[in-house]
């Protein structure tokens, strides 16, 4: 059988994986033969000619370290400041400085210049994410023949977010030298899609055209999972009930509302905290019985837009602070600390609305968790925002416009007002839907489609021929 090499920009460290995605892949190497490749979380004063290969808790990893300036260009610069903010449709955040585009390419290259020797003719390679849209490419160049796929974890932008990208049609033509490209949801299926064919007949005028072939390369969404199962048992592990109870001891009466988000202007964070600020303005009786935790550990804290989310973040909660809170009452905590899974999954439970409302987002897979941690017998009400990946899989959710902060006001006093049964009702079709979208069968899925002889072509992109213009 053939081994399996999944390439990320980061790679899973020491110890318990943190994350779902981490656990399922982890299992997909403990089950067939392979190795991960990525960057060591290192800089250096030079690439290292070679990777350097490491066990790790039964896993074999490959890594490589980048120069300070390669890594600012490629990640903080090209992936994060363009193509981050572009496909999540933030283009007032994005900061387009076309130069960094030789440094996301450059470690591209290094990448496929360090992973062509580890791999054999028959290697099934399954790369991750918009650090590496590039790789295909550039492995393809070396002369790799392997059946390369690749995953993308955000969403997939509209055409016009598209343009704004320096390179974008070389992204698109790189993304043509994969053999299976998988997104998140349909939704980005459908804007691929709408991409591709609306280039043909605007590109032609007064261009000399060069064709872009997408007939080798299948597109399909594949909706990521948790493991949904496993966060009903961590939530009741000792130590999801020690959270528990340490959060009762707290709370007391009050039904919590929790949300767990990293700190990213994609979550929709200010937004949210001012839908419960009209929530309590509107609903005098609820205040004193309810609380609002929002746990936001910080992220790509080097970049500017994050440091003015986390400003914006801290500015509205002292609002609602300054404006609901009594000396003997908090109307909320706001926690910029991440938290290991068990302790999340016992907040999960406890808390009687999982308040998950990114502006824009791949999956979320912290709706699969707050669905997958809540007890049959006394189940919570997830208020879901139509824009993530997830709304196409749970609509038994309260989905809402997460820019229309009184439509999720008035969400909110749905779900705490919700009676028992409609809440198990609408619970049981959410885990039956976790379940059946969980991570293992989303891994295997993918990894079947791209096996090889599995090219049997369902969908969208078999006759899609995509023209770009070439001054
Ligand atoms: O959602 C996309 C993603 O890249 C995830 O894969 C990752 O867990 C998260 O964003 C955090 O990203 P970073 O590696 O930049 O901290």
């Amino acid at each position: 059988m053939s081994r399996i090499v999944i390439v990320s920009n980061r790679t899973p460290g020491k110890g318990p994986a943190a994350g779902g995605l981490a656990v399922a892949l982890r299992k997909v190497l403990g089950e067939r033969e392979g190795f991960w490749f990525g960057w060591s979380g290192k800089l250096a004063e030079a690439p290292p000619p070679e990777a350097r290969i490491e066990h790790i808790d039964g896993l074999s990893i490959a890594q490589i370290d980048l120069t300070r300036d390669d890594h600012h260009a490629y990640y903080a610069g090209f992936s994060n400041s363009i193509l981050w903010p572009s496909f999540h449709l933030r283009l007032d955040l994005a900061t387009i400085e076309g130069h960094w585009y030789e440094g996301y390419r450059s470690v591209n290259r290094q990448f496929a210049r360090s992973l062509l020797p580890l791999l054999r003719p028959d290697d099934i390679v399954w790369v991750h994410d918009y650090h590496l849209i590039p790789l295909a490419a550039e492995l393809r160049h070396l002369g790799a023949r392997n059946r390369i796929g690749f995953y993308l974890h955000i969403p997939f932008p509209t055409a016009d977010a598209l343009y704004a990208i320096p390179h974008h049609e070389e992204l698109m033509r790189d993304l043509s030298r994969y053999d299976l490209i998988g997104m998140q949801a349909k939704r980005d299926v459908a804007a691929f899609t709408e991409f591709a064919e609306h280039q043909m007949p605007s590109t032609f005028g007064g261009h000399r055209s060069r064709i872009i072939d997408f007939s080798r390369t299948e597109v399909d969404a594949f909706p990521i999972g948790s493991d949904p199962d496993a966060f009903a048992r961590l939530a009741v592990s000792p130590a999801g009930t020690k959270m528990i109870n340490r959060m009762k001891r707290s709370l007391g009466d009050q039904r919590l509302i929790l949300g767990v988000d990293r700190l990213d202007y994609s979550k929709g964070l200010p937004q949210r905290v001012e839908a419960y600020e009209k929530l309590l303005a509107n609903n005098a009786r609820l205040r004193r019985s309810v609380h609002l935790l929002q746990v936001a550990p910080p992220s790509r804290d080097g970049i500017k837009e994050y440091q003015e989310t986390s400003d914006a973040l801290d500015a509205i909660c002292g609002r609602v602070m300054g404006h609901f809170a009594e000396p003997d009452w908090q109307p909320l905590t706001y926690v910029k600390r991440a938290y290991g899974q068990p302790s999340l999954a016992g907040l999960y439970r406890l808390a009687r609305v999982g308040l998950v409302t990114p502006l824009r987002d791949g999956m979320n897979l912290v709706a699969h968790e707050y669905v997958g941690a809540q007890n049959p017998d006394d189940p919570g009400v997830l208020v879901l925002s139509r824009f993530a990946g997830a709304a196409e899989i749970f609509p038994e959710a309260l989905l809402v416009n997460p820019f229309d902060t009184d439509e999720t006001a008035e969400a909110l006093r749905l779900a705490l007002d919700m009676p028992l049964e409609e809440r198990k009702q609408r619970w049981q079709a959410l885990m039956q839907a976790a379940r059946r979208h969980n991570v293992d069968d989303w891994a295997m899925g993918f990894l079947d489609r791209l096996a090889p002889g599995a090219n049997a072509r369902t969908s969208t992109t078999r006759d899609i021929l995509y023209l770009a213009s070439v001054a």
